[in-house]
């Protein structure tokens, strides 16, 4: 049965005509609503039926010419591929990172001349014998990354293609350098194109995937592929790095120990009465050496929930940074020492805070493990969010010991839970048990901090300058306090609130539940 006009939605478009207008203006249209809609069937109409001088690109409309990429939102995509929902508004603006031309036409010049300077064509030493054999496995190789459409949203969604648009070719350029790489007919050496071209300024917050319509990995098939060759070349990883990967290879840890470790504060197992379950708490390096007291509140939470806590006196760095720096011929036996010995422990939950350390474990050490033969570890790998919501269940914590916090608190989506684990209603709701605490949300909650994929370490100045929009839009919330679940991006946030001389204190959400269990407030 054919769908019928039943409501209308508010569609809000930037507009801009540069002969006219001295900056941008918003314009608001109602849209009548069918099922199925799409933005580009909003914006026609538009056109058609209220104001023909809308400027806007399309040309297939299935999502294969790239050419209609907008800003839907906040989140860049294709808007012939954007579904329309009911009772739903729409704020449409142009491709972040290009000049507009009209309205939501943008000149993508910037990109294009950029992505020329790598030659992004197949560069072969002499023409090609007819008929071309490429081998089968060769080819899947690349298949995956020739999907793209070249529609320049996965570059919008970028927080390392900072306007000024630096060194970084960004993930667009990237992906097409490992397309080349990977290609065996091309004979340049697109790793050390690549190394020139920025491939250490991603932070692999993974916007990129978020943002395609292909759903290509970029951080994974592309940037961390091509930061592999580049180590395998010599050409990095980047001298901050080295140094932490040096301390990883020798101490079994990314950094050095300054005072005293959480693993030694605590009991090999931190007893509870009457124990509803039992889990192996993973610090992870940070929070074993650097901020033990978000370790202390992870088990203080644990406690007042009835958990006990096996603390791995043994265990070894993630090998997180190996992985996303490129230096991944040593992850393997570093990944299978922490699986024997999490084995050995009698692991069959093990839970960490930190979404860098719990995404490497999920996503990257299956795949090292295969790669070396070695049998796959059989716990379960949870985020701390993911645990206390799901597997312990909300609806189970312990609410009554919580103490009122008067407290106004904004959240900050690490890449890693979010993207990287798909976490992001948990913390929230665990945020919600602590009565008083209001929370109220940033603008692009979800955008990285700029701490990740060996940035803070690899190119500091660049990690500041993407925290310092995080920090910003986070303090224009007027939140008394800034609140996320991941070590890095705690380290980073404080380093933030420091430089850019905010009130606000940063916690983990856990500091904030075991405060309030405590009933201790903002002062304790
Ligand atoms: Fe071609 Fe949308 S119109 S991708």
């Amino acid at each position: 049965m054919r769908d019928k006009m039943s409501q209308t939605i508010e569609v809000t478009v930037s507009r801009y005509n540069p002969d006219m207008d001295s900056k941008p203006r918003y314009a608001k249209y109602e849209v009548p609503y069918t099922r199925g809609m799409v933005v580009l069937d909003a914006l026609h109409y538009i056109y058609e039926n209220k104001d023909s001088s809308l400027a806007y690109r399309w040309n297939c409309r299935t999502g294969q010419c790239g050419s209609c990429s907008i800003m839907v939102n906040g989140k860049p995509k294709p808007a012939c591929r954007a579904p329309l929902e009911s009772g739903r508004s729409y704020l449409l603006e142009p491709l972040r990172h290009f000049p507009v031309v009209r309205d939501l036409v943008v000149d993508l010049d910037r990109g294009v001349s950029r992505l020329q300077k790598i030659r992004p064509y197949l560069n072969r030493v002499r023409p090609a014998p007819r008929p071309e054999r490429i081998p089968r496995q060769e080819a899947d190789k690349v298949a995956e990354l020739r999907k793209c459409i070249e529609c320049w949203s996965c570059v919008a969604a970028c927080p390392a293609v900072v306007d000024a648009w630096q060194e970084f070719i960004g993930p667009l350029g990237s992906r097409k350098l490992a397309s080349l790489e990977f290609d065996p007919r091309d004979v340049e050496d697109r790793a050390r194109m690549a190394f020139m071209s920025g491939i250490y300024d991603c932070t692999t917050c993974g916007a990129c995937k978020e943002s395609c319509i292909k759903d290509i990995d970029v951080r994974r098939d592309a940037i961390e592929a091509l930061r592999a060759q580049a180590v395998g070349r010599g050409y990095g990883p980047l001298p901050g790095h080295a140094d932490i990967i040096h301390n990883v290879e020798t101490t079994g840890y990314t950094v050095e120990k300054q005072s005293t470790p959480f693993t030694d504060m605590v009991p090999e197992v931190v007893k509870v009465e009457d124990p509803v379950d039992e889990v192996v708490l993973f610090p992870g390096c940070l929070m074993n050496l650097r901020i033990q007291d978000v370790a202390m509140n992870v088990v203080e939470v644990l406690k007042r929930n009835r958990v006990q806590v096996k603390i791995p006196k043994e265990f070894q760095c993630c090998g997180s940074v190996l992985f996303r720096t490129g230096a991944r011929a040593a992850a393997g036996k570093l990944v299978a020492q922490n699986v024997d010995y999490f084995e050995k422990l009698g692991t069959k939950k093990l839970v960490g805070l930190c979404p860098g350390c719990m995404s490497t474990i999920k996503q990257d050490w299956s795949l090292v493990l295969h790669e070396i033969g070695h049998a796959p570890y059989k716990f379960k790998a949870m985020d701390i969010n993911e645990y206390l919501v799901h597997d312990l269940g909300i609806e189970k914590l312990n609410t009554k010991d919580l103490h009122p916090m008067n407290l106004t608190a904004t959240y900050h989506d690490p890449c890693h839970l979010n993207r990287g684990q798909g976490i992001s209603s948990e913390p929230r709701a665990l945020l919600m048990l602590i009565p008083g605490l209001r929370l109220v949300e940033t603008q692009e909650s979800d955008r990285c901090c700029g701490s990740g994929g060996g940035v803070r370490a690899g190119r500091r100045q660049l990690s500041y300058e993407i925290g310092d929009r995080k920090m910003k839009s986070m303090a224009d919330t007027g939140a008394d306090a800034f609140v996320t679940s991941c070590s890095f991006c705690t380290i980073q946030l404080m380093d933030g609130a420091a430089r850019l001389g905010l009130r606000q204190k940063i916690f983990n959400i856990t500091d904030l539940l075991a405060m309030s269990y405590r009933g201790k407030g903002l002062a304790g």
